[in-house]
């Protein structure tokens, strides 16, 4: 698979990445419902032999689970993905979830993924959300020592918007963003992905299939049916009154799919992967059969015409 270089960093990622925010399971507060573990290792196993040469996880996803089993996963292998995971999201004992960005809980919270995913250095550390603001620089001051000390070889942001990154970009670079985007969230068109070229940032963009929307496989039926713990039941797109208008653009993008042989969840990666300033798109597959019929996605390259026979079908 292509692979496009992040940022100023040395790390070459494949067009696709594999997420593993669905691997956490169930029973917690942003959980995708019960997930098999051995589905989680297959899917994982699937990608990487594959072609994708990079996962990302966060502590969070299952509160510490989704680590755990990406470890599991790469235990032993002698070419190991490179491993991007997360800083800042916490919880306690009942399971509610905060934010902390002080020195002493990011390299508490980093020794902790470290153990979990049996690796030596985090390839890619991310602060996963910048709340509280205020405490951004001692962050990034923190994910700064933990570079000089090996733990970790390079410090990125996620969810940032550009102020936020002016306040802490003097201090050391900044690798990558990793924000939303998908045909259905475009916000960052707006300049982030234009600030991100000219600064020299990398991006990494999740939930490019809106979290299983464009795939052409979701239902209202199959929406009726998730369980309860899936938190895909409280998000507003999975809800009337858009859930029906984002259902007949998916049926109208799915024809178009179909017409040139492809699928409509590939669509959805070659969409975001046409923008020049896009490293790489953060795919959730929670069975090999779903990253396998993803991947051929990043080596489809939309024409021009075709971008807006696109564009024409979203906005309207
Ligand atoms: N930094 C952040 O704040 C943040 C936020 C969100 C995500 N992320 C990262 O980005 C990754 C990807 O985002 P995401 O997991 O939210 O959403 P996504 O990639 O847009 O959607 C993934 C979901 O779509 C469904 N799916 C995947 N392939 C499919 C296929 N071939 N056919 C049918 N359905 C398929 C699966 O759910 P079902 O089978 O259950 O439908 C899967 O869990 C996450 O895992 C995580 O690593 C980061």
């Amino acid at each position: 698979m292509e692979t496009r270089k992040l940022g100023y960093t040395e790390l070459k990622l494949t067009r696709i990445g594999l997420g593993t925010w669905a691997h956490g399971g169930g029973n917690w507060k942003f959980s995708w419902g019960p997930q098999d573990d051995q589905s989680s290792i297959k899917a994982i196993h699937k990608g990487l032999d594959s072609g994708v040469n990079w996962i990302d996880t966060a502590p969070v996803y299952g509160l510490g689970h989704a680590e755990t089993i990406t470890g599991k996963a790469i235990k032993g292998m002698a070419h190991k993905p490179y491993i991007a995971t997360k800083c800042s999201r916490v919880w306690d004992d009942k399971g509610n979830i905060t934010s902390n960005l002080s020195k002493d809980n990011i390299k508490k919270e980093c020794e902790a993924s470290l153990k979990r995913i049996q690796i030596d250095a985090i390839d890619l550390y991310q602060i996963h959300w910048p709340q509280p603001e205020e405490k951004l620089p001692e962050a990034w001051g923190a994910i700064n020592e933990l570079i000089q000390e090996g733990k970790i070889r390079y410090g990125g942001v996620s969810n940032f918007n550009m102020d936020q990154i002016r306040k802490i970009e003097p201090l050391h670079p900044v690798a990558s963003l990793q924000p939303p985007y998908s045909m259905l969230k475009r916000d960052i068109e707006k300049g982030l992905l234009q600030f991100c070229r000219n600064e020299g940032i990398g991006v990494v963009v999740y939930s490019p299939l809106q979290k299983g929307l464009l795939t052409g496989k979701m239902t209202p039926e199959r929406i009726k049916e998730l369980p309860p713990d899936d938190h895909r039941k409280l998000d507003a797109f999975f809800q009337e009154p858009l859930l029906e208008r984002i259902l007949e653009k998916v049926s109208q993008l799915t024809r178009f799919a179909i017409e040139r042989e492809k699928t409509m969840a590939q669509l959805a990666i070659a969409w975001v992967l046409r923008r020049p300033e896009v490293t790489s798109a953060i795919v959730g597959a929670r069975t090999p059969e779903q990253i396998s019929e993803i991947l051929p996605g990043a080596s489809w390259g939309l024409s021009q015409d075709e971008v807006l026979y696109i564009d024409n079908i979203l906005e309207n």
